[in-house]
C-alpha cells in the first residue's frame, strides 16, 4: 500500500491528478484522509506519481491505525523497509483528532529497538506520520521540492510573460489529459505548460499567433533542456490546416482571459468557442484536453455542444477580478 500527500491549495484537483496517473500505472485511490490519500499502487506506480505537480510526497504506508496506543502496538510487529539511519517525522493535518505531541519520540524507540539507528539531522528514510481522524506512520520515497517548481516560475524564465499559470498547476494539468506520448498547447504563450509536459518526457507541440511567442517559447524550452518540440506560429482556431491529418492524444491549454492578455482582435466568448471547436477536431477519440476559463464563460455548455465529456472541474480565485475553472474534457 501506498499514500500520497497532496497540496491544500487545490484539494480536489490534486486528488483527480492522482486519480489520472494511477489509472495510466494500473492503480487506485482506495480512500482519503484530509491531504493524506490511501493508494493501491506498486513499483509501477512510481514513475507516474513522479511526475506529480500538486502533491507534497508519496511512500509506502506501513500502518494504519485509530489510537497511539494501537500505532505503536502495530508498528512493533511490522517490517520496517528501512535503509541506513532514520527519523520520524509528524505531519498533523488540520483535522488531526490525536495528541501526537510525545509521538515522534515513541515511535522512534519502537523502530529503535528493532534495530534501527536514529539521526536526526541527517536521516537516510524519514518515517512520516500522519494524524487525521486516523493515525498512518509510513516510509517516504519522493519529496517534491516546491523549489524545484519555483524556480521555473514565470520570471526565474530567459523569456518572462507574466500571465502564465504556476507550475505546479501546468503540471497538474498535464497530467490530468493522462498524456504518455504527446501533448498540445495551442495558445501556448511563454511555454509554461510545454515545459511541464517537456520535463516528463511527453513530446510537446506548441502554437500562438504571436511570433514573439513562439520564439521566447522555444527560448523557454531550451533553457530547461527539452529538445522534442514543435512550434508553430499559427491561429489556435484552425489547428487543422497546421496539423494535417494529425490527431493529439492530449491537450492542455490556458486561454487569454480578455483583461490584460491579448485576444488578437476578437470577442472573447467566440475566441473560446472557436478554439475549441479547433482542438476537438485535432484530437483522439476518447483523448482529454485541460483548459482553463474565467467563471463567467459556460465552458461545460459550450464543450458539450461539441462532443465533449466532462470529466472534472475545479475552481480558482486568482485575484478580485478574475475567477476561473480548469475543466477536464474527453472526446
Ligand atoms: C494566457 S497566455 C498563455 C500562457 C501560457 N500558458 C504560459 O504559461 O506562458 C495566452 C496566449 O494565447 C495567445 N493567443 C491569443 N489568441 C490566439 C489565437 N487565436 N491563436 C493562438 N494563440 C493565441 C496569446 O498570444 C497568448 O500568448
Amino acid at each position: 500500500m501506498l499514500y500520497v500527500e497532496i497540496l491544500g491549495n487545490f484539494p480536489e484537483m490534486a486528488q483527480d491528478e492522482v486519480k489520472a496517473m494511477l489509472e495510466l500505472a494500473g492503480g487506485e485511490i482506495l480512500g482519503r484522509d484530509y491531504l493524506l490519500l490511501k493508494v493501491r499502487g506498486d513499483g509501477r506506480a512510481f514513475p507516474y506519481l513522479d511526475r506529480l505537480g500538486l502533491a507534497h510526497e508519496y511512500g509506502e504506508l506501513i500502518v494504519e491505525a485509530g489510537s497511539i496506543e494501537e500505532l505503536l502496538r502495530k508498528a512493533e510487529r511490522e517490517e520496517w523497509p528501512i535503509r541506513g539511519t532514520f527519523k520520524v517525522d509528524t505531519e498533523t493535518m488540520a483535522n488531526c483528532r490525536h495528541n501526537v505531541t510525545d509521538l515522534p519520540r515513541k515511535l522512534g524507540a519502537v523502530i529503535h529497538a528493532r534495530g534501527f539507528r536514529v539521526n536526526l539531522s541527517r536521516p537516510d528514510t524519514v518515517v512520516r506520520v500522519y494524524c487525521g481522524e486516523k493515525l498512518y506512520a509510513g516510509i517516504r520515497l519522493r519529496f517534491f521540492d516546491p523549489k524545484e517548481f519555483e524556480m521555473r516560475k514565470a520570471h526565474r524564465r530567459p523569456f518572462f510573460r507574466p500571465i502564465s499559470l504556476h507550475p505546479r498547476v501546468s503540471r497538474a494539468l498535464v497530467n490530468l489529459t493522462k498524456a504518455k506520448k504527446e501533448l498540445l498547447d495551442p495558445m501556448m504563450g511563454a511555454g509554461g505548460i510545454l515545459i511541464e509536459a517537456g520535463l516528463i518526457g511527453l513530446k510537446v507541440y506548441g502554437v500562438d499567433i504571436k511570433p514573439e511567442m513562439v520564439k521566447g517559447a522555444e527560448k523557454n524550452l531550451r533553457h530547461y533542456g527539452i529538445r522534442d518540440y514543435v512550434l508553430k506560429l499559427g491561429d489556435a482556431t484552425r489547428l487543422e490546416e497546421f496539423f494535417p491529418g494529425k490527431r493529439f492524444e492530449a491537450v492542455a491549454t490556458d486561454p487569454p482571459y480578455g483583461t490584460s492578455a491579448t485576444l488578437a482582435g476578437r470577442k472573447r466568448n467566440d475566441l473560446y468557442r472557436a478554439v475549441l471547436r479547433s482542438i476537438y477536431s485535432v484530437l483522439q477519440p476518447g483523448g482529454r484536453l485541460a483548459i482553463a476559463f474565467p467563471a463567467d464563460f459556460r465552458g461545460e455548455e459550450e464543450a458539450g455542444k461539441l462532443g465533449f465529456r466532462l470529466v472534472g472541474k475545479y475552481y480558482q480565485r486568482v485575484h478580485k477580478s478574475l475567477e476561473r475553472y480548469f475543466y477536464v474534457f474527453e472526446k
